[in-house]
Order: structure tokens, then C-alpha cells, then sequence
């Protein structure tokens, strides 16, 4: 980035500091003109591997272009780092990086997508692999709720993919490969694509449009007999050349690392990071485990029986026994009168679960604080929900929470909402995060 353009943010973000203090109005901003520069989607390793509600790139890039909010090598943490974004863009701004995540999926992507490894050494390997996986035959048997996803033929491929990847003894190369082998496993599945959650793709919800039927039947029909090696062989070169991207790109000694698998546990010392960037959990909007459990089988990551376990380290989830549900509140204020008023109108289930995010997602921002240094910056990105109708101002109530604890609002900026990914049909109707809030603290 050329020193103008990195003066040119210096101010705009002091200005954005000076306005926000004089009336505390939230500064309507989008990111996408900000930054101009990242106007396409791909950007080095960004792309390796989809993963739902990512962060917009050009928001880590952006308040990581100058020392304003973070020194020039920082350390920069993202508590709820999903696929790494901003670790990414933390050490290519020259800083080094730290992550965690629930998700041991987001955790593998975090890993790839901040490594470089040279294209030389990556080809030499797909080589021998393709050859080995169209040699190999494994016989395995799975378990209904796997078969149920692909066909005999695809099963097979993908067994013999997966033997030969596990027998790589090189660790980097084998987490590159896997991660590749993960991309190609949704494809190949009979998983409708543009649903996040794993679900069977039916011709017959398309039946008010013919065309679009008759085409899902076809492609339907095509996975009866998809060449999975060949497949996989394209995903893998398209990721050989988004890792190449990173060659020079990344300082010497400039690393990032995935810390922890739980934000409210990041077991790194009191006041040892210099920045937070994260965009955490939405209340009920996310499913990130169900949406990556056919992948994390693929990967050996977690065994079947071991998903609904995984699922409760999850914030923000929805899934409760009834057994589970209690009158529960958030002791912030504003929250409680909402949830008040839910409990009383009979909305239990929905009350607790929120309820439940907010005191899940205190205990975070309590170890968030604990972990950054004093005097500097916490940056985080979060939209509003409508609970049963009800407007529900998240923002607000992390806000006033941190502000409680003794955090300094430096501004607010809102921004129109990035993806829809991951919210629930109920929320897609209610029209509910529409914007995104960028809120500023220091410590
Ligand atoms: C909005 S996503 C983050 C997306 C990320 N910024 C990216 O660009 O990929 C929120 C993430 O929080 C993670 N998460 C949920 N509960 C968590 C917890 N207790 N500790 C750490 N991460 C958690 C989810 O797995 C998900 O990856």
C-alpha cells in the first residue's frame, strides 16, 4: 500500500474518532469502497476452501493498514477466527498472528491458508498421490449416514483418495492435501450446493421451474459417476497456485498460529496481545458444526458420534433439549427487558437461547479483555437479530457490557451486510442482520 493511500486512513479513522466522540452517531461506511484495491473475491489463499459467514477481507486489510490500531509487528488476535481471515491479512501486513475456534474444520483451513509451502514440492506430491489413488483399492464399509451421501463409485474414489493422503508423511504437505480432499468431498456428495447445511438435493422443490429440475436431475444423475481423482486433481492445482501467492509475501519469523479451540479459554498470558479483530458468533444465525460435518468425517477430524458433543462449544447455537431450558438472563440491561418480555409472552426456548449466547459470549469478551494489552485496540464485527419479531440490538448489548468493564468506545461504523450464509430461514424472512456493526474499543 503506497504512503499516501496509508495516510489518507490514518485520517479517516481519526476523523471517524473525533465525530463519534463529539455526538456518539454510528458512522455509515462500506468497506467495498474503502478499499477499492480488493475488488475481486480472490486474494492469495482467502479462497482455499469454503466455509460459511466469512469476513469481508477488506475489513482486517483495512484496519490493518497503518499503526493505528495495532503497532507495526503487533500481535493481533482473533479469538473467533473461523477460516483465518484475519490472521491472513494480520501476517501479510507483517504481524504475527493468533487464532481459536470451536470448529476443528475452521481450524484446519486457518492452518492451510497461513502456510506457504512451494509449488515445486506441492506438484511433485500431487503427482505420486493421483498415481497411487487410481492404484489403490480400499474395501471399507460406512455407516449409513455416510452412504447415504454419495455413490458406490464416488465412496470408493474418495477411500482411495483419503488412504493415500493419510500415508503422506510430511505434516504440512498432508494438511494441504486434506484440506483439498475436504473441498472435493461437499462437491461430489449429493448435497444440495447452495444450502450450507448438508442437505439431499431435491429436484421436486424445484417443481414451479422445469428447467431448473430437469437440470438438478441431470446433475443428479452425473454423480452417479463423477470422477472424484479428477476433480480433486483441479481443486488441488487451483490451491497450489492461491499458496503460491505467498511466496515472498510473508516476513521471516512472521507466523500465525490457532491458539485454542475455545474463546472464553485462550490460555495465553494477561495483556499479551496487542490488537483484537474478530467477528464472533450471531445468536441462533449459525450452524457452523452441521454445515461441516460431512467435511470433518472426511477428515478424521471428529468421529459421528462425537458431532452433537462438539456442537455445545459452539456460541451461539440453537440446539437445546427442552430439559435444558430455563428462565435465564444476561444481567445487561437493555437484553433483559427484551428477554423479559419474551419469557412472559411464552417465547421460552427462543429467551433462553439468547439469553444463553449473551452470558457465553461475556465469559469471551472477559478473556478477550484479560488478554489485551492495556492501551490497545478491540475491533469487532456483529450484526443485529429480531428474536420473535422483537428487535434484538446484539451490538448494543456487547456494547454496553464492554463499556461496563471498563472498555473505551473510540467509534461505531455500520456496514450493509455481507452474506446470508448461515441464517436460518426464520431470519432470511424477518429480514433480520441486515447491517454490520464495526465497533472500536480500547483498552
Ligand atoms: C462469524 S464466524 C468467523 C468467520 C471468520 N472471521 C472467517 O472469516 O472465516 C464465527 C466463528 O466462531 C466460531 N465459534 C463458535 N463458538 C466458539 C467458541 N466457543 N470459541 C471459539 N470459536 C467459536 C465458529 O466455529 C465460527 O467459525
Amino acid at each position: 500500500m503506497t504512503e499516501k493511500k496509508q495516510t489518507n486512513i490514518k485520517k479517516t479513522l481519526k476523523g471517524y474518532s473525533e465525530a463519534f466522540q463529539k455526538d456518539g452517531t454510528p458512522i455509515p461506511v462500506n468497506f467495498r469502497t474503502l478499499v477499492p484495491e480488493l475488488k475481486k473475491a480472490e486474494r492469495f489463499t482467502h479462497l482455499i476452501h469454503s466455509y460459511p459467514a466469512k469476513l469481508l477481507t477488506n475489513i482486517p486489510y483495512y484496519f490493518l493498514a497503518t499503526d493505528i490500531l495495532c503497532p507495526k509487528n503487533g500481535i493481533v488476535l482473533d479469538p473467533f477466527c473461523g477460516t483465518g481471515t484475519v490472521l491472513l491479512e494480520a501476517v501479510l501486513s507483517g504481524r504475527n498472528a493468533w487464532g481459536a475456534d470451536s470448529n476443528p474444520l475452521a481450524e484446519a483451513i486457518t492452518k492451510v491458508k497461513t502456510n506457504f509451502i512451494p509449488k515445486k514440492e506441492l506438484e511433485e506430491t500431487l503427482t505420486v498421490l493421483l498415481k497411487q489413488a487410481k492404484q489403490v483399492t480400499v474395501n471399507r464399509q460406512y455407516p449409513d449416514a455416510i452412504t447415504a451421501w454419495f455413490a458406490p463409485s464416488t465412496l470408493k474414489q474418495l477411500s482411495a483418495l483419503q488412504t493415500v493422503i493419510n500415508d503422506l508423511t510430511n505434516e504440512r504437505q498432508k494438511a494441504f492435501f486434506a484440506l483439498c480432499f475436504s473441498s472435493v468431498v461437499r462437491k461430489v456428495s449429493f448435497a444440495d450446493p447452495s444450502i450450507s447445511v448438508p442437505v439431499h438435493w431435491n429436484p421436486e422443490r424445484f417443481s414451479a421451474n422445469p428447467c431448473r429440475m430437469e437440470e438438478v436431475r441431470n446433475k443428479l444423475q452425473q454423480l452417479q459417476n463423477v470422477n472424484v481423482i479428477m476433480k480433486y486433481e483441479t481443486i488441488c492445482k487451483a490451491n497450489i497456485d492461491r499458496v503460491e501467492s505467498l511466496n515472498g509475501r510473508i516476513e521471516e519469523g512472521v507466523t500465525a498460529s490457532v491458539i485454542s479451540k475455545d474463546a472464553r479459554q485462550l490460555g495465553i498470558p494477561d495483556e499479551s496481545v496487542d490488537m483484537i479483530l474478530t467477528s464472533p458468533p450471531y445468536a441462533g444465525a449459525q450452524k457452523y458444526i452441521r454445515a461441516s460435518w460431512l467435511n470433518l468425517y472426511w477428515l478424521n477430524l471428529v468421529k459421528l458420534e462425537d458431532i452433537k458433543e462438539l456442537k455445545k462449544h459452539n456460541i451461539g447455537r440453537e440446539d437445546y433439549r427442552k430439559g435444558e431450558v430455563y428462565e435465564c438472563y444476561s444481567e445487561i440491561e437493555a437484553a433483559d427487558k427484551v428477554l423479559k418480555e419474551l419469557y412472559a409472552n411464552g417465547y421460552k426456548e427462543r429467551a433462553f437461547l439468547v439469553a444463553n449466547y449473551l452470558n457465553e459470549m461475556k465469559v469471551a469478551l472477559d478473556e478477550s479483555c484479560r488478554v489485551l494489552k492495556t492501551g490497545g485496540h478491540m475491533v469487532i464485527v456483529i450484526g443485529n437479530n429480531t428474536v420473535c419479531k422483537r428487535q434484538f440490538d446484539t451490538q448494543d448489548y456487547l456494547t454496553s457490557y464492554l463499556v461496563d468493564k471498563g472498555m473505551h468506545l473510540q467509534y461505531k461504523l455500520i456496514d450493509d451486510i455481507k452474506s446470508y450464509g448461515l441464517m436460518t430461514k426464520r431470519n432470511k424472512t424477518a429480514n433480520t442482520i441486515s447491517r454490520e456493526w464495526i465497533l472500536v474499543f480500547k483498552k
